[in-house]
């Protein structure tokens, strides 16, 4: 009997060749699966792609208000940056995609799983974990099986007649609602500047004289208003993208630890994400006792941590979501960012569940804070550090 795979395919040069791997040296049919989370292609273009290789079925799902609300917002309110830098953009989509091949793996009943993924980077751990987390068929990744590099693949997608557009040619890109990838080409070497050309969303030249202003109101740790706009996530994130990125704003590049242990260069645009999370962040701090900050910050960086490292469906994910919301309950509010010439700044913030108290803040006349209340205040609080430098002192006269 003929094997029955099923791929998840973008249409890119890695999901490509894999098709006719399958094909060819698996001896399977293949079912295709596009899972749309804002990649911005055409899905009729994908289609007609997959079925120019050759697959004997495809599907176009379109997940984008579902990585939104289930995914994005949920690490707006984890604040997530990796190494305090990536927004998490493809880790975020990766166990969604995974999840949604795995639903029509079931109603197709096929034989194997297969991914596009190289045994180099972080997306093979995320689909793998994903798909033996939900079922027990044989995970197929040619890439990695076969050891392929990209100079191997473009000759065989050239053999095979399969056409990849000139900048896949030059980086390997990953692209979706939350942000830009940018890898490979001139930027594997860390100290070349990525070339303007690389960027699409986020503008580098002649940016406006004029500084942009974008208010943001929260309701529950939730982006739910833009300059006034009620707006549903997908259209909400979309504006942000546009109006960020038109002010230079979004783009990142840094060194990352991948889960292999590779260091890789990476360089992202991700104009929503940054004002996202820099504005939700703000919020957090008026609304949050200096406990609540402390404390999240940590549960922040190991929600980050997990799903980077492709263990969205580890339990302690799930419990670290548990105090994450519960956390939100207070975070309502609008926080006013300014951008300009590729800055970004909050400006200004007002929130009703603000525990930042103007009576108590204020230099000026009719402050109800008694500053004698800190004196005894003060002398408590050093107390063990003062001790053991008298100490310290008392020894160093006696040696
Ligand atoms: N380093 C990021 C991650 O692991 C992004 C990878 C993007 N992939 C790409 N082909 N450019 O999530």
């Amino acid at each position: 009997m003929t094997q029955k795979g099923i791929l998840a395919f973008s249409g890119g040069l890695d999901t490509s060749v894999v098709v006719k791997y399958l094909q060819e040296e698996y001896d399977m049919d293949v079912i295709t699966v596009t899972v749309d989370v804002g990649q911005g292609d055409d899905p009729k273009k994908i289609a007609a792609k997959a079925k120019k290789l050759g697959a004997k079925k495809h599907y176009n799902i379109d997940a984008r208000k579902e990585f939104a609300e289930k995914f994005i917002f949920p690490s707006i309110k984890a604040n997530a940056l990796y190494q305090k830098k990536y927004c998490l953009a493809t880790a975020l989509a990766r166990p969604l995609i995974a999840e949604k091949v795995l639903e029509i793996a079931k109603k197709e009943k096929v034989t194997a799983l297969a991914h596009g993924c190289s045994g180099k980077g972080n997306d093979q751990v995320r689909f793998d974990i994903t798909f033996r987390s939900g079922s027990d068929l044989p995970i197929i990744a040619p890439i990695r099986d076969k050891n392929l590099d990209r100079e191997t693949e473009l000759k065989f997608a050239e053999k095979h007649g399969i056409q990849i557009d000139t900048v896949a040619k030059k980086f390997s890109i990953d692209q979706n609602l939350w942000g830009r990838a940018i890898e490979g080409g001139v930027l594997e070497d860390p100290y070349n500047e990525p070339p303007d050309d690389v960027f699409i969303w986020v503008k580098t030249k002649n940016l406006p004289d004029t500084p942009t202003y974008l208010e943001i109101t929260f309701e529950k740790g939730v982006p739910v208003e833009v300059d006034g706009k009620k707006l549903d996530a997908l259209k909400l994130i979309e504006y942000i993208n546009k109006k960020a990125g038109a002010s230079g704003v979004g783009i990142v590049d840094h060194i990352e630890d991948r889960v292999v242990g590779i260091k890789s260069r990476e360089v992202y645009e991700t104009p929503a994400a940054t004002c996202l999370i820099e504005a939700h962040q703000d919020l957090e701090k008026m609304v949050h006792t200096k406990h609540q900050n402390k404390f999240k910050s940590l549960i922040d960086d190991e929600w980050a941590y997990l799903v980077y490292s492709g263990l969205w469906q580890d339990p302690l994910k799930k419990n670290l979501d548990g105090f994450i919301e519960s956390s939100q309950r207070t975070v309502s509010g609008t926080v006013r960012l300014k951008l300009f010439k590729g800055n970004l700044r909050v400006v200004g913030r007002k929130s009703l569940q603000s525990i930042y108290s103007y009576e108590m803040a204020t230099y000026g006349i009719g402050s109800t804070f008694d500053q004698r209340m800190a004196k005894g205040f003060v002398e408590l609080w050093g107390l063990q550090s003062t001790e053991a430098n008298k100490l310290q002192r008392k020894w160093s006269k006696k040696t």
